[in-house]
This record gives structure tokens, C-alpha cells and sequence, in this order.
């Protein structure tokens, strides 16, 4: 079937669905078409990965058609993606590396395996063209603005030059390349993501101006080096996307030269307090009942999943508010702040709070 005629089909199929609702009750016409085709739901919104692409040897771009229900993004904006992992389907955040401009309605997310990591790893290794996906909309504020400024510094590490690509691939895209350095550090050269696009960019665009630092070889790229890679850096409007202590150095620098609006930065995980060490106790998960012994400094979320409970969850990283649990009893620690709290029917997110003692959260 050619693509157009599969898409007239799609809309004939969707009309004849918004006008058959009430022939179908109570099941709706969107769950039978939801059976014919994952994508034509309106319930649940979902892709399918059509194709997966090697960016290095433990990352690759996996590009994602997504059904009925979808809204386009800003370049920057995140996703949430579920996943089936042996049976259990997992929630995890990945930033859209395509630029919303892309002319067939696809999008990408660029995923770098993460050690042990139980979804990153089945998308880089395993995930197989065809699977479908569930999928949310796109969200975050980490977007350039309009009009984009005349000067940009982009400071990225590793996998957080996804949003970035995202933000450049536009650009190219709108033929609005402004005056932009980007900062980009990783291990080795074979282990830059898009290394060959961005090479190319550089190439092509004058005013692009790329650094790679390989820390391997070159040691850690620290801000103290900004005023030789980038003299006016005080000037530009600057986003920033790499490990958490960067991001917490650059915010500290920012706001004390009282710059700290020109900064955007985009978190891949958790900021974790310093003191978060503590006493743990027992955690008993409702409905279920199951429970399990936690220390003090492991998010409920993982104790949960360790133990066989079934744990709602997106962003792991107290954004989305996916997974948050209604605590009957005990208290709980905030892991970003350290601080302790604990109130009986108090909303808990189980993704950044550890016991603190004896726990009873219902989910
Ligand atoms: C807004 C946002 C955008 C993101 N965009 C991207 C993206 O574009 N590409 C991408 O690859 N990831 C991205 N992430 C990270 C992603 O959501 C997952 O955290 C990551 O893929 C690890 O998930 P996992 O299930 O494999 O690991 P888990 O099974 O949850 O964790 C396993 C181990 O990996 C460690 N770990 C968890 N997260 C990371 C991480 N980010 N880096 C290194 N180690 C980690 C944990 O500490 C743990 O030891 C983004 C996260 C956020 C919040
Ligand atoms: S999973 Fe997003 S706030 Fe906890």
C-alpha cells in the first residue's frame, strides 16, 4: 500500500469512527479501531518505531511514527515513551532530536544506553523496527525563543546533545543559523553522537562554531576554560544540557555574574542532595500489600520495582508527577533536598522520596 493511499484510509477510518460512536456503546469505535491499528486510538496515544538508526556503538536514533492524537513539538521539548520490557511496561523521558520542520510527520529520540539501564538498554540493543510504543505529548520549556537571539552557547555532554541537535537541525531547517558556539564533551571521538552531522554543520555554516573535548584525552571541560572558548559567553543566550554537576556549577556561575536569565538548562537526572543518608524502614505498597525493607537514601520507585511491585513512572526525576503514591503512614525524604516530611494522605512522587522509617503508600 503507498503512503498516500494508507493515509487516505487512515482518515476514512477515523471519520467513520467519530460518526459510528453511538452504534458501538459501551465499547467505543476508538477501541475497535485501536484493535485494527495500535496508531488510529485516540484513548492512548502511541508509535511505532520505523526504523532504528546507529548513532555510535551504544547509542541510536529511532525514528518514531506517531498516531492519532500527536502535537507537534518545540525543538528541545521532551517525550515520555513506554516501553515493554519482559512483560513490563517501563516509562522513560527522551528529548526529540528531530526538528519539528520535518516534512513527513516522523519524529526521533536519540537514546545512549545507560549502564544496567533496563529501558536505554532494550532500545539500543533490542527494540526491533515495527514495535509500537506508547508515546505522550511533547513538554519542557527548554526551547530556543522567538526571535532566537543573535548569539548562542550551547554546552552539551554525552547524550545531551539530543535537545540540542533538535534545536540546530531547526535552525537549518528555517535557514536562521544565528551566531552560535557549541561546547560538546564526551570520552572519545567515536562517541560523539551526530559527530558527523555536526562536522558537516560546522563545515557548512561559518557562524557555527563547534569545540569537542574528549575527556578521555583532554580532561573534563570546565567553565574555567569558557573565556578562551568563548569570550563573550556573559552575552549569549545559553542552554545547557550535560551531568548534574556541571549543570549545578554553571547555574551557581550564572547567577552570581546576576546573569542567571540568560541560562536554560535541561536535567537528564535527578539532582540528589548532598544529605540525603538517613535511616530507612520497612515500605508496604497499597492496594497490593507487597513490602520491602529500604535504606534511606533509594527512591520508593525503586524499591517498589525491586520488589515486584507494579510502579507508575516517567520522568525519574520529580518532573512529570507520573508516579506519585497517596501516603497513609510514616514519613518519607525528598532525595533533592534532603528535607523529611510526612503526612497522612499527603501526594508523595516515589521517584525522588526514600523512607524515612516505617512506610505505608498506597499507588
Ligand atoms: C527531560 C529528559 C530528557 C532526556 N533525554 C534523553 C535523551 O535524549 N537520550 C538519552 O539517552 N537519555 C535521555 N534522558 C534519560 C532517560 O530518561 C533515562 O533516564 C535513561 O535512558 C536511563 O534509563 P534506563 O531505564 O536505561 O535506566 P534505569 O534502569 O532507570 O537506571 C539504571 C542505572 O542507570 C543510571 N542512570 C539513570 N539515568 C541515567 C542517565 N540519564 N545517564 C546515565 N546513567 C543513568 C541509574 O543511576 C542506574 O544506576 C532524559 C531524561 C530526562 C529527564
Ligand atoms: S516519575 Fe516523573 S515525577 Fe516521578
Amino acid at each position: 500500500m503507498t503512503a498516500l493511499a494508507r493515509t487516505s484510509m487512515d482518515g476514512v477510518a477515523l471519520r467513520v469512527a467519530d460518526t459510528v460512536g453511538w452504534l458501538t456503546t459501551p465499547l467505543m469505535p476508538d477501541d475497535y479501531l485501536g484493535l485494527i491499528n495500535p496508531l488510529w486510538s485516540s484513548r492512548k496515544l502511541r508509535g511505532r518505531v520505523e526504523a532504528v538508526h546507529a548513532e555510535t556503538k551504544d547509542a541510536v536514533s529511532l525514528t518514531i511514527r506517531p498516531g492519532r492524537g500527536w502535537t507537534a513539538h518545540r525543538a528541545g521539548q521532551f517525550i515520555r515513551v513506554g516501553v515493554d520490557v519482559d512483560g513490563v511496561r517501563h516509562w522513560r523521558t527522551y528529548s526529540l532530536s528531530s526538528a519539528p520542520e520535518r516534512a513527513d510527520g516522523r519524529v526521533t529520540i536519540t537514546v545512549k544506553a545507560a549502564p544496567d539501564g533496563i529501558v536505554s538498554t532494550h532500545l539500543v540493543h533490542r527494540i526491533e523496527p515495527g514495535t509500537v510504543i506508547g508515546l505522550t505529548r511533547p513538554e519542557g520549556g527548554f526551547v530556543l525563543p522567538q526571535p532566537v537571539p543573535s548569539r548562542l552557547l550551547f554546552v552539551t555532554a554525552g547524550s545531551g546533545i539530543t535537545p540540542v541537535m533538535a534545536m540546530l537541525r531547526s535552525l537549518v531547517r528555517r535557514g536562521e543559523m544565528p551566531d552560535v558556539i557549541l561546547l560538546h564533551s564526551v570520552p572519545r571521538r567515536e562517541e560523539v553522537i551526530f559527530g558527523a552531522e555536526l562536522r558537516r554543520l560546522a563545515g557548512r555554516f561559518p557562524n557555527l562554531r563547534l569545540h569537542e573535548q574528549y575527556t578521555r584525552s583532554g580532561g573534563r571541560l570546565s567553565l574555567s576554560q569558557l573565556p578562551d572558548l568563548c569570550p563573550d559567553w556573559s552575552k549569549r543566550g545559553v542552554w545547557m544540557c550535560g551531568p548534574p554537576g556541571m549543570l549545578e556549577e554553571a547555574e551557581t556561575r550564572w547567577r552570581e555574574a546576576g546573569i542567571a536569565t540568560r541560562l536554560h538548562v535541561e536535567h537528564f537526572r535527578p539532582v540528589v542532595a548532598a544529605s540525603t543518608r538517613g535511616v530507612g524502614g520497612r515500605v508496604r505498597f497499597l492496594p497490593s500489600g507487597q513490602e520491602a525493607d529500604a535504606d534511606g537514601a533509594t527512591p520508593l520507585l525503586v524499591v517498589g520495582e525491586d520488589a515486584g511491585v507494579l510502579m507508575p513512572s516517567g520522568c525519574r526525576m520529580g518532573i512529570c508527577y507520573s508516579c506519585t503514591g497517596r501516603l497513609r503512614s510514616g514519613r518519607v525524604r525528598d532525595l533533592r533536598t534532603g528535607r523529611e516530611h510526612g503526612e497522612e494522605g499527603e501526594l508523595v512522587q516515589t521517584c525522588v522520596s526514600a523512607a524515612a522509617g516505617p512506610v505505608e503508600i498506597e499507588l
